[in-house]
């Protein structure tokens, strides 16, 4: 069976988007379909190429009972856009830098991670880096409420 290849996208990769790929594949799992399905993420800068999550991040997603220690932070790379099939940005500054990376047959794989999820008005998950813990939180729920959205539009 063909897997589909997810990529979650933010600024640096080490905040949003490892909550994404960790809440995401927690998700997945719980409801029996780890197997199918590829995730990792990405982040437009470089600045903390390497690095594991931030540490606020990891402590708030082992709140909830997912462990992201084990991530690495990499750039968005050229090859990526014909290598997954959804490329998922948290905010729509991450949008705007994949779509004007992207070659233009690969645009529809781009979206936005909030837009359309049922309940949740917010088009953004805010960048919580600047902030306190309870930025983290905020982030996981809009992540979590997101991720059982796109799993369930997922053939
Ligand atoms: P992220 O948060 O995009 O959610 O990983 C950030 C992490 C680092 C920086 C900005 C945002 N930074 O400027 O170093």
């Amino acid at each position: 069976m063909k897997q589909t290849r997810i990529l979650f996208v933010c600024l640096g990769n080490i905040c949003r988007s490892p909550m994404a790929e960790g809440v995401f594949r927690h998700v997945c799992e719980e409801n029996g379909r780890g197997q199918d399905l590829v995730i990792d993420s990405a982040g437009t800068g470089g600045w903390h190429i390497g690095n594991p999550p931030d540490h606020r991040a990891i402590a708030a997603a082992a709140g909830r009972g997912i462990d992201i220690s084990a991530q690495r932070a990499r750039q968005v790379a050229g090859t990526d856009f014909q290598a997954f099939d959804h490329i998922i940005a948290m905010d729509e500054d991450n949008l705007e830098t994949l779509l004007a990376r992207a070659p233009e047959d690969t645009h529809s794989k781009v979206s936005l991670f909030l837009e359309g999820v049922p309940g949740i008005e917010e088009r953004e998950v805010p960048d919580p880096y600047y902030g306190g813990e309870e930025g983290f939180d905020h982030a996981l729920d809009l992540i979590e409420a997101a991720s059982r959205a796109l799993l369930a539009r997922l053939p």
